[in-house]
């Protein structure tokens, strides 16, 4: 099957001294090409954890990762950090915009990285997107001198770029009003419908976990049925 992203029992325990804290017990899921997943949790669940790992930004303690068909655990450092630099868009809590430049030159750095797609073609889209988020009158500006919710649109506009395969945002409206959170979501849908791309996103928020197409439920470092997530069926009483 055509599996965009894969993973098999995947496994972290962080260690603090002498304390173990399991973070991921054996996670495995599917997420199709094309498809947007969102998974929802209470605090600790390991779902940053698990958005790090599916990134190849910390390692699993054991388990594989497959994106795209490769072998996402087996790579070398540099070919999984070619792999996510290419493949894989993200979007965090905390937008993570480099404060010395301007909106656009945010957006910019991001597109001279893995220079695709360049040129004129690269240019209109990123006018495309800047338009459709809203912010191609703020692109002059630097991220203190905007506000959060202008900041996360770039970070979206920045993810988006080089056209990703996979976009991997956690809880991307974690800092939004509800506004914004629209905005923000409304272009990861958009952008998943249009390009095709796969979508997984973290979210505490039932509202924004409605724009997926599924959701898949963490407590404890595991994935669950949704009637186990009693934080969930408390939020929709
Ligand atoms: N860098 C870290 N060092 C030690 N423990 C961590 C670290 N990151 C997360 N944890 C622990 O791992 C568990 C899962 O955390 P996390 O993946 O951040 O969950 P979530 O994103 O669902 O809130 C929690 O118990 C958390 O305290
Ligand atoms: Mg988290």
């Amino acid at each position: 099957m055509g599996w965009m992203i894969q993973t098999e029992d995947v496994r972290k325990t962080y260690r603090i001294g002498k304390v173990d804290v399991p973070a991921l017990r054996g996670v495995s899921m599917q997420v199709e090409r094309g498809e947007f997943v969102t998974i929802v949790g209470p605090s600790g669940s390991g779902k940053s954890t698990f958005f790090y790992i599916l990134g190849g930004l910390t390692h699993a303690d054991s388990g594989r990762v497959t994106i795209d068909g490769v072998d996402f655990t087996a790579l070398s450092d540099s070919a999984r950090t070619r792999m996510r630099k290419s493949k894989i868009g993200f979007v965090f809590q905390k937008f993570n915009l480099l404060p010395t430049l301007t909106a656009e030159g945010n957006i910019e750095i991001a597109r001279d990285i893995s220079g695709k797609p360049s040129g004129p073609a690269g240019r209109e889209y990123i006018n495309r997107i800047t338009r459709l988020l809203g912010i191609d009158k703020r692109l002059e500006h630097r991220p203190s001198e905007m506000s959060g919710g202008e900041q996360q649109r770039v970070a979206l506009a920045r993810a988006l770029v080089n056209q990703p395969a996979i976009v991997l945002a956690d809880e991307p409206t974690g800092n939004l009003d509800s506004q914004n959170s629209e905005i923000v979501l409304n272009m990861l849908r958009q952008s998943n419908h249009e390009l095709g791309q796969t979508v997984l996103m973290i979210t505490h928020n039932p509202e924004a976990a409605a724009y997926g197409d599924r959701i898949v439920h963490m407590r404890d470092g595991s994935i669950v049925p949704p009637e186990k997530d009693p934080q969930w069926s408390h939020a929709h009483d």
